[in-house]
């Protein structure tokens, strides 16, 4: 075979071992989602990815579903396999022992336990080995752990909804709904992909939020749903002088972490219910935003939903904490007295903050734009 068609079935193995790695997209937080193809003499003998964070790796269910196949087989893996003893042994090590005669990963692990180590461990044992086939889709898949990997930050993505006119609320608050139940679907699936979904104590108290996975909103299959639902993201609450009352529906959906810069006395009650709470107090008398996303990274949260309103989702922006937008787009006008998409005071067009749009397609009667700062959010 010529090393041009070998390219070209190393790429058709690897687009197959990225597509079972998405099938862990609800599931698989704080770890990446991970495919693995194992291929011998022209035939798929065996395919796996991670479901969830304790369980067995891809590799491992690839190996274990091709059995004996796996001598002298090639196996497709979307991120390095891993050199460490985690909560599971390492990955590499199963390939060494199944035999396998070549590794073809899409990407190096930045995890610091791993960084190019598994692949020397493959090496060592005499394995070929190739790294970078598909690289760019493999990165698309995990923006969220490789940021807090290679930037001890989260992966931040700001959701709004507005009409043509470029309206969130009415000027009384009243915002629900601007856009139709397709459009309310994919918001549903983009909190089940996420650890945190975050808002700010105005959007509870106006839209009497919850911020939950309604399982029956998700429009996915059975098995994805069953995934979604069995790890739920972390609800996380800014609320700088604890104004959200308690029996408000968001506290009574559920534990939820509130950022605060209340006074421990004042945290007590909200402590006693069951939530975590968390002073983090800027200079600015609000709560600390960078400050919170190093501490959620450090918890393992690789991404972040903000679901707020244009308050906290400006100064999420003004202070170049955003990775990316998803702006669902309405078809209708919501007047000139009605709220903006962002508080975001500029004055000359040279201060215009420029974005590069990357997708934008209809939802139902919505479009959705996602747009990423054109010079990236600061690290
Ligand atoms: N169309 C949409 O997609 C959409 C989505 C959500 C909400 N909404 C609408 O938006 C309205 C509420 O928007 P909003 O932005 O005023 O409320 P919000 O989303 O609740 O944001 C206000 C919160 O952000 C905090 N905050 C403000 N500036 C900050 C800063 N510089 N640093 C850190 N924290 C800061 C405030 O802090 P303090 O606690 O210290 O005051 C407050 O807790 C409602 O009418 C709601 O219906 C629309």
């Amino acid at each position: 075979m010529s090393p041009t068609e070998q390219s070209v079935l190393d790429a058709a193995y690897m687009a197959r071992a990225l597509e079972l790695a998405r099938k862990g997209v609800y599931s698989t937080h704080p770890n990446p989602r991970v495919g693995c193809v194992i291929v011998r003499d022209g035939e798929i003998v065996g395919e796996g990815w991670h479901v969830r964070a304790g369980e067995p790796h891809a590799e491992v269910h690839a190996l274990r579903h091709a059995g004996e196949k796996a001598r002298g087989a090639t196996a497709y893996v979307t991120l390095e396999p891993c050199s460490h003893h985690g909560r599971t042994p390492p990955c590499a090590d199963a390939l060494v022992n199944a035999g396998v005669a070549r590794v073809v990963a899409a990407m190096q692990d930045p995890n610091p336990d791993v960084a190019g180590r598994g692949l020397l461990r493959l090496m060592s044992a005499g394995i070929a080995v190739q790294s970078g086939v598909l690289e760019g889709e493999a990165r698309a898949i995990n923006k969220g752990f490789l940021k807090r990997m290679e930037h001890g930050l989260p992966y931040v993505r700001v959701k709004l909804a507005m009409s043509l006119d470029g309206r969130t609320a009415m000027a009384s608050g009243q915002s629900q709904w601007i856009t139709g139940p397709q459009a309310r679907s994919a918001v549903q699936r983009l909190r089940a992909q996420s650890s945190v979904v975050l808002t700010g104590a105005d959007t509870v108290l106006a839209d009497h939020a919850r911020l939950t996975v309604r399982p029956d909103e998700l429009d996915l299959s059975a098995e994805l749903t069953a995934l979604a639902v069995t790890r739920p993201p972390l609800r996380v609450l800014i609320d700088g002088r604890l104004r959200v009352p308690l029996d408000a529906p968001f506290f009574k959906a559920g534990s939820a972490l509130v950022v605060t810069c209340a006074a421990a006395s004042a945290r007590e009650r909200y402590h006693e219910e069951g939530h975590e709470m968390l002073a983090l107090a800027s200079s600015g008398g609000h709560v600390d935003l960078r400050k919170l996303l190093v501490e959620l990274a450090s918890r393992g949260v690789n991404d972040v939903l903000v679901e707020a309103g244009p308050r906290l989702a400006g100064a999420f922006t003004r202070l170049g904490l955003v990775d990316e937008f998803q702006i669902f787009v309405a078809g209708k006008f919501m007047g000139s007295s009605a709220r903006p998409l962002l508080d975001l005071p500029l004055a000359q067009m040279s201060e215009a903050m420029e974005l590069k749009i990357i997708e934008m397609r209809a939802v139902g009667n919505d479009w959705r734009v996602i747009a990423i700062p054109a010079h990236g959010p600061s690290v």
